[in-house]
């Protein structure tokens, strides 16, 4: 089993059949999809994550499962998204890589998505990357608020594609950090 990165709290790993469960749960809450249009079916879940878990395995850049080092448990995932360039977005820069982070609602509030995203900003600057994104719905507080403390700054804001005029997650924003010349 491959850790990625550790930060003071964290580990950042590969994908375990012991997290699915977890993760389930964690994607048909609720209160953890309020700013998706929808919560996530078991078996979508279960996709998805053999999709990171995947994407992990083939060069080490992707979502990784987050586990407390203190308990050992595991409580979300944070990491690197690639969105190519046929994506439901219009942006001129795509493809890029977008950071995100999703967390049990237990552990919020605790600092725990800035250090791991902290972690990954500098893992990606390893990795070479130039440039990162980060996308939310313009009314998700927590999620633009560890954008602006990892050093992230609003560059624009636009609307969902996927959802009616009407929908309140259709405002969306756009972040963006530079990571190498
Ligand atoms: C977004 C998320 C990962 C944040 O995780 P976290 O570990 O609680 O984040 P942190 O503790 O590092 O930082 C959260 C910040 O948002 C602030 N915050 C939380 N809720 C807020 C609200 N409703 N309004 C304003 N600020 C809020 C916190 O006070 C904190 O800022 P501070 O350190 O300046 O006080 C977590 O809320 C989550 O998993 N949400 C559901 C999934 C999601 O929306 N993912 C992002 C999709 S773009």
């Amino acid at each position: 089993m491959s850790v990625y990165i550790e930060t003071e709290r964290l580990k950042l790993r590969d994908w375990e059949e012991k997290d699915l469960l977890p993760f389930q749960k964690m994607n048909a809450n609720r209160q953890v999809r309020r700013f998706f249009p929808s919560i996530l079916s078991y078996r979508r879940s279960e996709l998805d994550m053999q999709a990171m878990k995947k994407n992990l395995e083939q060069d080490g850049i992707g979502l990784f499962a987050v586990e407390l080092k203190e308990s050992g448990e595991w409580i979300g995932f944070v990491g690197l998204n690639y969105i190519p360039a046929n994506s439901q977005y219009n942006f001129p820069e795509l493809p890029f890589y977008e950071i995100g982070w999703r967390l049990i609602p237990e552990v919020w509030d605790n600092g725990i998505a800035t250090e791991g995203a902290k972690a990954v900003l500098g893992y990606a600057t390893e990795k070479g990357l130039k440039d990162v994104f980060s996308i939310a719905a313009e009314s998700n507080a927590a999620s633009r608020r560890v954008m602006e403390k990892i050093g992230m700054t609003l560059m624009d804001t636009f609307e969902l594609p996927a959802v009616s005029e009407i929908h309140p997650l259709r405002p969306q924003v756009r972040y963006h950090k530079r990571l190498n010349e």
